[in-house]
């Protein structure tokens, strides 16, 4: 194979570098295409460029693959845990038994938030929608540990940055939840794991002790899994570039949390409750709502359907479907949200307009099922996949700065006025 390629314009032939990735894949380097041209390249929405070559994640969107640093989410999900998988991902192997129980030590003794947070937490109104809340509370974690603010510092105090916010972030979402509703917080228990303190803030009242249930506790480190990386999604392409200008950690999660949030990216799996709810209190006619999903007319979208990248199935909306049957039998949980999603899948996949446009469950479709069965509100889905997903952005960040990648900042075409003279206000 060539390890060039050829752009002929206007009769003159351009040789550019092919890059061949550990998984064949192929890329055409551009990098030096418009000094020799003067001219760039245009895509829309990046559907068909990369930004960087990356070892965090492997995805194959045609096979259904996905590999966090080599290792399958299928043998993650069954045999490890969210910790040992944040631990994989932002340093790239999996930890000896010593190396995992200090770093979750470590994790355990930051999860505190300074009592001056309390003051930034009142100040939201409870209609505040958590994810802004989470966004704010990040950035305001520069003030807390103005050390953070400079990610040129030792890599001591970056790695103490990153336990930090891996610690924090469950507290600041819980804390925000107890505040939103007007109960008193619970401060993180030591005894507790990861997924059961989280539980323990989020549903613990001060009169009673809390036991997790191991259902719940397996199910959400499961999704937190799965959750964990997606390599160039929106989210963490906004945290690679609001860190390629040296922002810090904390400024570049925040950032990809305000990312996540959108309807299209991680808010969807807000979204598909409200879609499923609204089908059911329509009287549940799956038929009808998928026709005004294939209407060009109505901006109706099916939530949870459809992937820039997986073509075939979302390897991770097959964990999650199995895993929604499985935790709402455990918990002795019928809801009726689950048979409208399965309805409007089966039909989906038989649907011409879906089929031709390869639109299948993705990760958002069946995840809010479980965590309305976890107790979790509607409104935190979201946060959950922020927490799933801030290893994998810390990862992101981590390996943009460490390749010492240069600022984001793409090209443009004009297609604006031409240079014209300015015309006093009276003659206009
Ligand atoms: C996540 O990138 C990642 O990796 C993201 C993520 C991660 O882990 O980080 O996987 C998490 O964000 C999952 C996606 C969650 N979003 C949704 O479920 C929202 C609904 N889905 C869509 O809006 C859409 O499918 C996207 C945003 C997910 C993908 O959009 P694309 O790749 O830009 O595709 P497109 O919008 O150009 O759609 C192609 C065609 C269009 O029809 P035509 O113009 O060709 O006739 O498919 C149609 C779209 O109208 N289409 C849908 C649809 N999704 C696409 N039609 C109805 N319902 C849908 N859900």
């Amino acid at each position: 194979m060539s390890n060039t390629a050829e752009i002929k314009v206007d009769g003159k032939c351009y040789e550019l570098p092919l890059v061949e990735g550990s998984e064949k894949e192929k890329a055409i380097d551009i990098g030096k295409f418009r000094a020799q041209s003067g001219i760039i390249t245009l895509d829309y929405g990046f559907k068909n460029t990369g930004s960087t070559q990356s070892a965090i994640t492997f995805l194959d969107g045609e096979k259904g693959i996905l590999r966090y640093r080599g290792y399958s989410i299928e043998q993650l999900a069954e045999h490890s845990s969210f910790l040992e998988v944040a631990y994989l991902l932002i340093f790239g192997e999996l930890p000896s038994k010593e190396e995992f129980e200090s770093f979750k030590d470590e994790i355990t003794h930051h999860t505190l938030i300074h009592e001056d947070f309390h003051t930034i937490l009142e100040g939201f109104p409870s209609a505040a929608h958590p994810m802004g809340v989470l966004s704010s509370l990040v950035t305001a974690m520069t003030a807390f540990y103005p050390k953070s603010m400079d990610p040129n510092r030792s890599w001591d105090e970056v790695r103490l940055s990153i336990i930090r916010i891996l610690a924090k972030l469950p507290t600041l979402a819980a804390f925000s939840y107890k505040n939103k509703i007007g109960h008193p917080v619970m401060y993180p228990n030591n005894k507790l794991d990861y997924c059961s303190n989280f539980l323990h803030m989020m549903f613990g009242l001060p009169s009673q002790d809390f036991e997790a249930n191991p259902v719940v506790t397996d199910a959400l480190d499961k999704l937190l899994i799965l959750h964990a990386d997606h390599e160039q999604n929106c989210s963490a392409s906004t945290v690679r570039i609001v860190g390629s200008s040296q922002a810090s950690l904390y400024a570049s999660i925040s950032a990809g949390i305000n990312a996540l949030w959108g309807p299209l990216h991680g808010g969807a799996n807000q979204a598909v409750i409200e879609m499923l709810e609204n089908i059911k209190a329509d009287g549940g006619n799956v038929e009808k709502w998928m026709d005004k999903a294939k209407d060009k007319d109505d901006p109706f979208r099916l939530m949870g359907f459809g992937h820039r990248v997986y073509k075939n199935f979302d390897p991770r909306a097959r964990i999650i479907k199995k895993a929604a049957d499985d935790v709402l039998a455990a918990l002795g949980v019928n809801d009726p949200v689950l048979d409208i999603a399965k309805g409007l899948e089966e039909v989906a996949l038989r649907d011409d307009y879906f089929v031709e446009r390869k639109l299948y469950p993705n990760v958002d479709f069946y995840s809010g099922i479980i965590y309305r069965a976890l107790g979790i509100p509607t409104e935190m889905f979201t946060v959950m996949f922020a927490m799933g997903r801030l290893p994998g952005w810390i990862a992101q960040w981590r390996e943009m700065r460490e390749n010492k990648e240069p600022i984001g900042r793409p090209r443009q075409v004009y297609v604006g006025k031409t240079e014209r003279d300015y015309v006093p206000m009276g003659n206009r």
